[in-house]
Parts: structure tokens; C-alpha cells; sequence
């Protein structure tokens, strides 16, 4: 996520007065935005829950048609997966897709082995595997989970595989926060053929990254919410497989960032836009006033590739009737300070199509090994020619500089995305866990095509 004040405010002025082209006839008739429905579950015993989940084909209706799309549990996006800290989920999981699939938990900190977040695991079509997340304290926050068998990720991420994953943790109960009207909104964009089915990977698709005209949020489009509280929490997951959302307030309204990916920040930073890239989450307070009319829009954004980017509306925002509780929190989390004198182990990793460090993804290589307690810096360098978005499983990073220039906060992400030419330093903590695990460009695309790679952790 990059944020650049300057040159979005001016833009923001703009916006202020421009009509508003890409909105529908009339806000009564956009649908209102959907909530997204509780996985089943049942509580074993206290800190212990069994969810039930599967993946399967299913009839969904997307912007007035039915669509038939693969999903979880039968809805589009997948229930929310609803956790806390410190508690124990027994995440039972059947997969009743003609071909095998697997659950990622992106972002979670838990191991990548045995039957945690471990994407080695593969599921063939009927069978069931009961994953078990020992969720640790300290990482409320937003996830979500979608399919990780390599290669066929971004088929089945496409065909509608994704669903929200929230951590519930303490802090949400401090002031400013626990008044705060609560939504999760999935960012997804899709295309559908005459018969309502995902259209199907074409050649520059595996290149570019597969995109879509139907931008929705929660399944739909253009949807409204209606605030219930006079302060908003959104939590924003973009679950595409390559679009980059730009994300911005209509009359200049600032966004209060309170959390990148899943990880509070110290505390609210204004901002004008939040740029979402594939796979990365942001959760922002917004304060809509009593009478006024909002709308979150989609800047146009140019990841280098051939798709034509336009400002969109992607959501429109109702006011509470009585906008009561528009505190912000004073102070969210501490983000500890990282130093780079500190860390154990250089590595430099350079991203360009369809490589990481010169070579495609090979699950029998090693290709990083780390060891368990360091701190490393990481030198991530794009030379390609267009944007990529970084992922890393199981460890969080702290972004330290970009392009020699240090970041405006200090922030703990998963997600980061790279401009070509642009180099950024990454100090990872690798705490916690050992195993094997990937870091690769969350185009799902450019992921399956062999941007990606994989590190070991031992103690
Ligand atoms: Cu969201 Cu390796 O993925
Ligand atoms: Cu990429």
C-alpha cells in the first residue's frame, strides 16, 4: 500500500466537483451492500470451535444474473470465517470441486505444517481434511482465506473461491473503536460469459493478470451502505487476482487508517487514498455526516500492463440518521521499532515474469533458508516492467525503505507492492514458527506461473 498525500488531495479536489458519471440511475435502486454470512460453527469447549466449510460449484446471482461459480459453502464470497485470539479452531473442510484444492489462511501467524496453514497439503475431490488453527494473541486483524494448490490458484480464486477471516482481539473494545458500526467489504472483480460462468483464462491473461469488468464488493455492484453508527469501520479485502484497487473518498473525505493487512498501526493516520493491491487488506474509519451522501471510489491506477484503468464508484455510503460516537481512537497498538544493524542475514530477491531471483518456482528447491529468532533484511528489487505485489506466508514484515526513502509509519504487512525499478527493504522477523513455506507475487497469475519460491525455517 503506498499512500501519497500530496498528489491525491489535488485529485481529491477534483473529485469534489466532478459529476458523478460512473453512478447508477438512482441511490434507491443499488442493492444495499450484503453481509457476508457466519460460517457454521460449534463451540467444543471454551477456547475450543469446529467450523465447517467446503468448496463447491454453486448458482449465485451476481448484478442481476445467476451465475455459476465455485464457492465456499455455497456463497460468493465465502462465509466469514470469525476467530479470537487465543482460541482454537478445528476448521473442518470438504472439497466437493472436481479437482483437488487446499485452504490458504493468508496473512495468519501460525505454522506452515501439519494441518495449520500449510499449503503442501493438497485435497482431491470428495475427501475431507480437518485443519486445526491455534490462533496466538496479539494479531486481531483482518484475513481471508482462498485456495493455494499451485497452479491452479488463480483458476479457482477466479471462479469465485475467497472468503473474509477476522481475529477479534481485546483492542476492539477501546474507545473510538467499539461504538464503530462494523463492515467487512471484499473487493473482487470478475467477468461472465453468456452462460454466467467465469470467462476462462486467455494467453495475455497468464500475463497480465486476469481482470474484470464486475467490480463488486461482497458479490455486488455498486452497492450502499447505511451506516448504522456515526463512525464506520471498513475492512477492505481486495480478493482479485490482479486488480489494484486506488481507494478513495468522494468530496475529499479523508480515510483513518487504522490497520494494514493484519496488524493495527500505532495510531490513526489521514489519509487520501489507500492503494489495495491484490491480496492486501486495510481497515480504515470513515465518518460520513448526517445528510451527506459518500461514495468509495476506485482511482485510476496504471500497473503497467495493458488494461485500460478508469475512476469507478465501487460503493456509496449512507449517513447515520443520529451520527452518534465519532470519536477516533488516540492510540491503537505499539509497532515495535525494527533496526536494520540488527539483523542476522541479508538476502536480496529480485522479481520479474515469471521468476523470483532468475527462476521459476520449484517446490523440490530450497530457495531461502532461514533460522528460527532472526532478523533479516530483505532486499526485494522489481526488474521487471510492471507492477508486482509481495507476499509472505506465515511472517509478517515491516517495510523499512523504499527506494532508499524510509516509510511515512511504521506498520507490520504481508502485502507490498513494487513499481518496476523499485527496490524495498524488508525487515522479517522470523519468529515463532518453523517449516516450509512460499513468498511469491500475489498476481495470482504471475504466482502459478512460477513467481514464487520457497523457504525453509529451522531452529
Ligand atoms: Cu494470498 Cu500465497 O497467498
Ligand atoms: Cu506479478
Amino acid at each position: 500500500m503506498t499512500i501519497d498525500r500530496r498528489s491525491a488531495l489535488g485529485l481529491l479536489r477534483g473529485l469534489a466537483t466532478a459529476p458523478l458519471l460512473t453512478r447508477r440511475a438512482g441511490a434507491s435502486q443499488s442493492p444495499d451492500l450484503p453481509e457476508i454470512p457466519l460460517a457454521p460453527l460449534r463451540r467444543l469447549e471454551p477456547g475450543l470451535i469446529e467450523i465447517d466449510l467446503d468448496a463447491r460449484p454453486a448458482h449465485v446471482m451476481v448484478d442481476g444474473r445467476r451465475a455459476r461459480l465455485w464457492t465456499y459453502g455455497g456463497s460468493f464470497p465465502g462465509p466469514l470465517v470469525r476467530l479470537s485470539e487465543g482460541e482454537t479452531a478445528r476448521l473442518r473442510f470438504t472439497n466437493r470441486l472436481p479437482e483437488a484444492t487446499n485452504l490458504h489462511f493468508h496473512g495468519l501467524h501460525v505454522p506452515p505444517t501439519g494441518r495449520a496453514d500449510n499449503i503442501w497439503l493438497h485435497i482431491p475431490p470428495g475427501e475431507t481434511l480437518v485443519y486445526e488453527l491455534e490462533v496466538p494473541r496479539g494479531i486481531a486483524g483482518t484475513y481471508w482465506y482462498h485456495p493455494h494448490a499451485h497452479g491452479t490458484i488463480a483458476r479457482q480464486l477466479w471462479a469465485g473461491l475467497a472468503g473474509p477471516l477476522i481475529v477479534e482481539g481485546p483492542l476492539e473494545a477501546m474507545p473510538g473503536l467499539a461504538g464503530a458500526d462494523e463492515r467487512i467489504a471484499v473487493l473482487k472483480d470478475l467477468a461472465l460469459d453468456e452462460r454466467g460462468r467465469p470467462t476462462p483464462h486467455r494467453v495475455h491473461d497468464w500475463h497480465e493478470g486476469k481482470q474484470g469488468d464486475l467490480l463488486l464488493v461482497n458479490g455486488a455492484v455498486q452497492p450502499q451502505l447505511r451506516a448504522r453508527a456515526g463512525t464506520l469501520r471498513l475492512r477492505l479485502i481486495n480478493a482479485s487476482n490482479a486488480r489494484y484497487f486506488r481507494l478513495a473518498l468522494s468530496d475529499g473525505e479523508p480515510l483513518h487508517l487504522i490497520a494494514t493487512d493484519g496488524h493495527y498501526i500505532e495510531k490513526p493516520v489521514d489519509v487520501a487514498e489507500v492503494l489495495l493491491v491484490p491480496g492486501e487488506r486495510a481497515d480504515v474509519l470513515v465518518q460520513p455526516e448526517p445528510g451527506r451522501i459518500l461514495e468509495l471510489r476506485d482511482l485510476p491506477y496504471d500497473r503497467r500492463t495493458t488494461h485500460h484503468s478508469m475512476e469507478r464508484t465501487l460503493m456509496t455510503i449512507l449517513p447515520a440518521a443520529h451520527a452518534t460516537g465519532r470519536e477516533l481512537p488516540q492510540r491503537l497498538d505499539a509497532v515495535p521499532a525494527l533496526r536494520a544493524k540488527n539483523a542476522a542475514v541479508r538476502r536480496h530477491i529480485t522479481m520479474a515474469m515469471f521468476f523470483m531471483n532468475g527462476r521459476p518456482f520449484d517446490p523440490r528447491r530450497i530457495d531461502a533458508r532461514g533460522r528460527l529468532g532472526d532478523l533479516e533484511l530483505w532486499q526485494v528489487e522489481n526488474v521487471g516492467t510492471m507492477d508486482h505485489p509481495f507476499h509472505l506466508h506465515t511472517w509478517y514484515f515491516q517495510v523499512i525503505a523504499r527506494n532508499g526513502r524510509p516509510e511515512p509509519f511504521r506498520a507490520w504487512r504481508d502485502m507490498v507492492n513494487l513499481k518496476p525499478g523499485e527496490r524495498l527493504e524488508l525487515l522479517v522477523p522470523l519468529s515463532n514458527y518453523t517449516g516450509r513455506t512460499v513468498y511469491h507475487c500475489h498476481v495470482s497469475e504471475h504466482g502459478d506461473k512460477g513467481m514464487m519460491a520457497l523457504i525453509e525455517v529451522t531452529a
